[in-house]
């Protein structure tokens, strides 16, 4: 018999009620099931990998067209001591000028001793004498850091004479920290008491 518009009652559909339910489930189990150790989906991967510059490539935002730039001049690395340029100054003013930043503690000529015995013993000798185990071996012998002449030496001569080296003495600028030539500085001081 047929039934009037008004008498059409929505019926309950089972198989709706599945889908969503199923639909619930997935979306539950997506969140949280997930691989935390995966990267999500990116929508838009230009914001979240910046375009960056390499460091070597051409950059015309920069006067001299690179990317990388040079820090600015007399920049020091934090904690170092301050370098001096090459050729701003001579073994004579290097006395005047530079001044030893370091005490002569325990642990500073502790410091200072390792850096003698692993540089500087070879040639200049267990006491200073210039007697090193090169020495024997032809090496022409280094003066003694016993003198008068090194006792009255300032600090920042030798700071120098170490950096820059003098005739058959290398420069050790590269090998030994700036810290570390001045601890060696004061514990020559102490060589032979
Ligand atoms: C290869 C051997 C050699 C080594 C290693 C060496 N020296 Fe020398 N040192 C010399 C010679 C040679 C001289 C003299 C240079 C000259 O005036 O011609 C000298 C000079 C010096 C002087 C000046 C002495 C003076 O009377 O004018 C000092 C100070 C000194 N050395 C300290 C050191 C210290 C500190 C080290 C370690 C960091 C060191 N040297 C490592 C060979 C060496």
């Amino acid at each position: 018999m047929e039934t009037g518009r008004g008498s059409k009652v929505k019926k309950f559909k089972p198989f709706l009620l599945l889908i969503f339910v199923l639909l619930f489930l997935f979306v539950l189990y997506k969140l949280l099931y997930r691989d935390l150790s995966r990267p999500n989906v990116e929508f838009i991967p230009e914001m979240v990998h910046s375009m960056a510059y390499d460091s070597f490539s051409p950059n015309s935002n920069f006067p001299d067209g690179k990317t990388l730039q040079e820090p600015v001049k007399g920049t020091i690395v934090r904690g170092l001591f301050p370098e001096y340029s090459e050729g701003s100054l001579t073994e004579e003013t290097a006395g005047k000028i530079l001044v030893n930043p370091l005490q002569p503690d325990k642990s500073v000529l502790s410091r200072g001793e390792i850096i003698y015995r692993n540089f500087c013993v070879i040639c200049h000798g267990e006491t200073g004498m210039g007697d090193g185990s090169v020495i024997k071996k032809g090496v022409p012998p280094p003066p003694s850091l016993k003198t008068e002449k090194v006792r009255l030496m300032p600090d920042g001569r030798i700071y120098f004479i170490i950096t820059n080296g003098r005739g058959n003495m290398a420069s050790y600028r590269s090998q030994i920290s700036r810290a570390d030539i001045w601890r060696s500085i004061l514990f020559i001081r102490t060589l032979g008491e």
